[in-house]
C-alpha cells in the first residue's frame, strides 16, 4: 500500500494502461442498427482525447434471446468490422484502451419487446413488469456459446478484452439474485449455482479467445432490492471467489438497480459510495477491484488509490459532462468535476449532459431524468 499514484501507467486486469482512471460502462443510446453510430464514435473520441486510461463501452448486445433496444449496438454476426475497428482504432490513436461491456438485457426492458422474453425464472422484473420466459438449461448453453462468439468479434475488432455485465438488474444479475432466481436446478439455489451461468461464459471467453484475454466483470455487491431479498454482500463475495478461481482478471464492483432502495446511479453527490464493498472484496478475494461509484474528486481519487489496494477508479456521468476531465486533473487544475449527479444525461435519442441542451429538448430530458430518479430512494 502507499505505492500506487493516480497518473502512472500500470497493468490492470490484464490490460496496459496510461492511467488509473477508467470510463464506466455507460450506454451511449447511439447504436445504429447494431452499429457504432456518429455519436458513440464522437464521444469515445472525445474520451481518449481527454486521457481516460480505459474506456468500458456503454453495454452492447450479442443474443438472439435478446430484445435489443433500437439504439444499441450488438455484437453478432452481422456486425461491421470495420465500423467497430474505427471505434477502437480512435481510441488506441489517443494512448487510451476499450473494452465493450456485454450485456443481455433480459427483462429488464424500458421499451416494449419484440420477441420473448427470457430471465431465471417467472418473476415480473420491477420496470418492465414483464413475467420473463425461464431459460432452458439448451438456452443457456446456447447464450454461453453466443457471448463467446460476441468476445471473439471484440477481439478482432483490436478491443483490449471484454467486461461481462452482470451487475444493475439485467439477466446476470438476476441470475445471481435469489429475488429473481427461483431455479430449482444446478443454476440456481446457493451463490455458486447462482453464478454458474456467468463461470460458463467467463470459461467459454477464455476457450474461445486465449487465457490471456482479459475478462473483467461488474458485479454488484448488493442489489439493495426493496426487501433485501435480492444478492447481498456475503453472496457477493461468495461469486467474486468463484470468479477468481475461474480466472476473472478484474472485478468493477457496484451495487443497486434502477428500483432497488438505491440506484447504481445515486441522483446526489457521494463520493465512493461503493467503498465498503470494495475494501471487503480486497480483503477476502485476491483479484484486481475497480471501484464506481460517486467520484468527483480528484483528491478522493488519489486518497483511494494510494491509501487503498484498489486499483483503479471509474466514473460515468462526470465524464459526459466533460469528457476531458481526466486530462483537465492531470494538467493540474484540480477543481471538482462539474457533474452534479442529476441524471439528467439519460436521452433514448443519444447520451448527453442535460446543460449541454437548448430550453425545448431539456424539458424532454427532465422528464426521463425525474422518472430515472422516481423508482429508487436515492
Ligand atoms: C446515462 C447512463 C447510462 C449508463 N449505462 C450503463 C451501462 O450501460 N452499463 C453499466 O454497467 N452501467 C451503466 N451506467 C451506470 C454507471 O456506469 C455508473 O455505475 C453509475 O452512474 C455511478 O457512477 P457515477 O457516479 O460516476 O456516474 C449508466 C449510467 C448513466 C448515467
Amino acid at each position: 500500500m502507499g505505492t500506487k499514484t493516480t497518473f502512472e501507467s500500470a497493468v490492470i486486469g490484464g490490460i496496459e494502461v496510461k492511467n488509473r482512471i477508467v470510463r464506466s460502462a455507460t450506454f451511449e443510446a447511439a447504436g445504429k442498427k447494431g452499429n457504432v453510430g456518429d455519436h458513440m464514435l464522437e464521444m469515445h473520441t472525445n474520451l481518449a482525447e481527454g486521457d481516460v486510461g480505459l474506456i468500458i463501452t456503454g453495454y452492447v448486445g450479442f443474443s438472439k434471446s435478446d430484445n435489443h433496444a433500437h439504439n444499441a449496438v450488438v455484437l453478432s454476426a452481422d456486425s461491421s468490422m470495420e465500423n467497430l475497428k474505427a471505434l477502437t482504432d480512435s481510441v488506441h490513436k489517443n494512448g487510451s484502451k476499450i473494452i465493450p461491456q456485454i450485456n443481455h438485457t433480459g427483462s429488464q426492458l424500458f421499451a416494449a419487446p419484440t420477441g420473448p422474453v427470457y430471465g431465471p425464472s417467472d418473476i415480473a422484473d420491477h420496470i418492465s413488469r414483464i413475467k420473463s420466459t425461464p431459460f432452458t438449461i439448451d438456452q443457456i448453453k446456447d447464450v454461453v456459446v453466443e457471448f463467446g462468439d460476441a468476445a471473439l468479434i471484440a477481439k478482432n475488432a483490436g478491443f483490449d478484452g471484454i467486461q461481462i455485465h452482470a451487475a444493475h438488474g439485467y439477466l446476470l444479475s438476476k441470475f445471481l439474485s435469489p429475488a429473481f432466481n427461483k431455479r430449482t436446478d444446478e443454476y440456481g439455489g446457493s451463490p455458486v449455482n447462482r453464478a454458474r451461468f456467468i463461470v460458463e461464459i467467463l470459461k467459454e471467453v477464455k476457450a474461445r479467445c486465449g487465457a490471456d484475454f482479459p475478462v473483467w466483470i461488474k458485479m454488484n455487491g448488493s442489489d439493495f432490492h426493496p426487501t433485501d431479498e435480492g444478492l447481498l454482500i456475503d453472496d457477493a463475495l461468495v461469486v467474486a471467489k468463484e470468479l477468481a478461481e475461474n480466472g476473472i482478471d478484474a472485478i468493477e464492483i457496484s451495487g443497486g438497480t434502477f428500483t432497488g432502495t438505491y440506484s447504481p446511479c445515486r441522483p446526489k453527490k457521494h463520493e465512493a459510495y461503493h467503498l465498503d464493498f470494495a475494501t471487503k472484496l480486497i480483503e477476502e478475494v485476491s483479484v484486481p477491484v475497480v471501484l464506481v461509484g460517486g467520484f468527483r474528486s480528484i483528491d478522493a481519487i488519489e486518497k483511494i488509490i494510494s491509501e487503498t489496494k484498489v486499483e483503479a477508479v471509474s466514473m460515468s456521468r462526470p465524464l459526459i459532462r466533460e469528457p476531458g476531465l481526466v486530462k483537465r486533473w492531470k494538467d493540474g487544475d484540480r477543481e471538482n468535476a462539474a457533474c452534479m449527479a442529476c441524471n439528467g444525461c439519460f436521452n433514448p435519442a443519444g447520451t448527453q449532459c442535460i446543460f449541454e441542451l437548448g430550453e425545448e429538448e431539456k424539458a424532454v430530458q427532465k422528464e426521463i431524468m425525474k422518472f430515472m430518479n422516481s423508482m429508487t430512494k436515492e
